[in-house]
């Protein structure tokens, strides 16, 4: 890819958002190796995409994206949480993640499952940092409401459930959607409301925003699944064939890889159809979602 806005919009907010979360993490007085434990993961980088949906939503409404920095750094501490975790021998057991030793290698288990709790934990304290001119105290828990409801039991750990209880039996394709559709979809959705939230968006644009998110989300965890078995291990820093050895159910498990790359493209035209209803200034939203259908990592 040429210039973008989307690359461009990156390149302006990644280490503004990743100075913000370092910063948060530095000032807190815990114990150094919990902090470690932390940044470790948090500085791996990866691709940011969530607290960028945050801050792009921000933009397609004419805001300062600037103001969604706290969010949207609260939101990739829930995410790289849920790596941590999903990484643990208890869980995907693996040994790779954003191209480095998982935390549970570096730090050992119990280090690792503090490490995400202690992220899960502190995303919400941050969101509270906010100052008054950004969000007025109502805005604020509607964002920790949003946020709360992905990330949690009618969410993305409802999702993880699922997810690891279907592990060596055959799903249904609607079961298969639940799961992705809650383990992954939902913070990406959360990401896309946190971000009309802020920007005080009408019910209207909100359910447009999040019938886009949707289908976002479920196509973000089936290239997720296709990556998993054509992807270069130096590429996405994750090891390739985590899912068959494993037992999951994925797309291309039930449907082929020429199925799932099927239902990818399906869904990414359907998110593409709900953002121009949406009728706003989404650029960069349009090219994060053509970046979803084709990323390599
Ligand atoms: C990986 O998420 C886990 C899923 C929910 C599919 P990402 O692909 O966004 O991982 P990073 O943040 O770029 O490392
Ligand atoms: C992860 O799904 C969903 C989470 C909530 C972390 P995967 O287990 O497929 O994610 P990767 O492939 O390990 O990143
Ligand atoms: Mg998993
Ligand atoms: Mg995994
Ligand atoms: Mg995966």
């Amino acid at each position: 890819m040429t210039s973008s806005l989307f690359k461009d919009f990156a390149n302006q907010y990644i280490p503004i958002l990743e100075e913000e979360a370092r910063k948060q993490v530095d000032m807190l007085e815990a114990p150094s190796v919990l902090k470690d434990a932390m940044l470790y993961s948090l500085n791996a980088g990866g691709k940011r995409i969530r607290p960028l949906l945050v801050l792009a939503v921000l933009n397609a409404f004419g805001r300062n994206p600037e103001a969604g920095i706290l969010p949207a750094a609260a939101v990739e501490m829930i995410h790289t949480y849920s790596l941590i975790h999903d990484d643990l021998p208890s869980m995907d057991n693996d040994d790779l993640r954003r191209g480095k030793p998982t935390n549970h290698k570096v730090f050992g288990e119990a280090a690792a499952i503090l490490a995400g709790d202690a992220l899960l934990t502190y995303a919400f304290q941050v969101i509270t940092k906010m100052k008054p001119e950004d969000a007025s105290p109502s805005v604020v828990v509607a964002l920790i409401r949003e946020l709360a409801a992905a990330a949690g039991p009618e969410g993305m750990v409802g999702g993880q459930t699922a997810d690891i209880e279907a592990e060596g039996k055959t799903l249904e394709l609607g079961e298969l959607v639940y799961i992705h559709e809650n383990k992954t979809g939902r913070l990406l959705t959360a990401s896309v409301l946190m971000g009309a939230v802020l920007a005080e968006a009408s019910i209207e644009a909100k359910n447009k925003l999040q019938n886009f998110s949707y289908h976002l989300g479920l196509a973000f965890q089936i290239r997720d699944d296709i990556l998993d078995i054509e992807g270069l291990e130096e590429k996405i820093g994750k090891p390739v064939g985590s899912d068959v050895h494993n037992n999951k159910n994925t797309y291309p498990s039930l449907l082929t890889l020429e199925g799932a790359k099927e239902k990818l493209h399906h869904h990414i035209s359907l998110a593409k159809q709900d953002l121009l209803e949406t009728g706003l200034d989404a650029e960069i939203l349009m090219e994060i979602t053509d970046m979803v259908a084709q990323r390599d990592y």
